[in-house]
């Protein structure tokens, strides 16, 4: 990240998903070098509190990414956008194969899938015609964990977008980062204990030695709005976890 404070000076950054986790982060970082933030998010309350936390010239703006009536009223109101970041996440679709439920899957698909491409579409016309989009997907796209084909396939199916859109959307930037295990409110469901188990065992075996913090796929993110000759890029931002191991 930039020590100068002014790599985004005088533009807007509008990080949908931003008032928690990696898209907090982003969000974050992007304010301390000089945006104006626009982050979005269901809970009034969790914004509110996010924007207190990012500082800077950060604002909260209530709005649903399924929701497309409230997207439109959305980019209306915030004029061009520079860079766009879609972290908002589902949390069903995974599991073993043998037991998915498929209305789970489905819901899965609407809540990251269909949410994100949402977004892009409708971002579109507001978006700066050489800005940049940043989708967060996930290492389970391409990853071959048991228990993960549902989110490897909304993933996935976000991942291989990226190439054709660099292309057809130029002289727009499309871009994604791909997150390996992150330690964020995403993982508030499971249970305290269970979950530092987890993570512990995950960050036995990865090669960096421990689960991804929020910052480090802030930097990441930043790095993919920042550098005008990136496009078209999946960057996996997984402590290597997601690497074969030869087995
Ligand atoms: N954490 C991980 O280990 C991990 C690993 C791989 C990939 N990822 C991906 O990284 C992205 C960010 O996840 P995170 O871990 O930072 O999760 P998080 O802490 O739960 O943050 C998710 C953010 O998205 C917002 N959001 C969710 N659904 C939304 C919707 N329909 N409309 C508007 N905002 C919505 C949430 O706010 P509200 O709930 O208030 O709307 C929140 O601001 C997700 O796409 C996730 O799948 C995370």
């Amino acid at each position: 990240m930039s020590s100068s404070g002014s790599v985004f000076a005088g533009q807007v950054v509008v990080v949908m998903g931003g008032s928690s986790g990696i898209g907090e982060a982003a969000a974050a970082a992007f304010a301390a070098d000089g945006a104006e933030v626009v982050v979005t998010g269901r809970s009034r309350e969790r914004l509110d509190q996010a924007v207190t936390r990012i500082g800077g010239a950060s604002r909260g703006h209530c709005v649903d990414a399924t929701d497309q009536a409230g997207l439109d009223a959305f980019f209306a109101t915030v004029g061009t956008v520079d860079h766009l970041v879609v972290a908002v996440s589902g949390a069903v679709g995974g599991g073993p194969f043998a037991d998915l439920d498929l209305t789970d899957l489905a819901a899965g698909f609407d809540a990251k899938f269909w949410a994100q491409v949402r977004v892009v579409q409708t971002a579109l016309p507001h978006l700066r015609k050489d800005g940049s989009v940043t989708l967060i997907t996930a290492a389970s796209a391409r990853a071959a964990f048991p228990g993960t084909a549902g989110l490897a396939a909304i993933n996935g199916a976000l991942e291989a977008m990226v190439p054709p859109l660099a292309v057809e959307l130029a002289p727009l930037r499309i871009n994604a980062v791909s997150p390996g295990v992150v330690d964020t409110a995403w993982w508030d469901r499971v249970p305290a204990e269970q979950r530092r188990a987890l993570f512990d065992g995950l960050a036995a075996t990865t090669p960096v030695g421990r689960v991804g913090r929020p910052e480090d796929l802030a930097s990441a993110i930043h790095l993919m709005a920042a550098n005008t000759f990136i496009t078209g890029v999946v960057l996996d931002c997984t402590g290597g976890a997601n690497l074969a191991t030869g087995r």
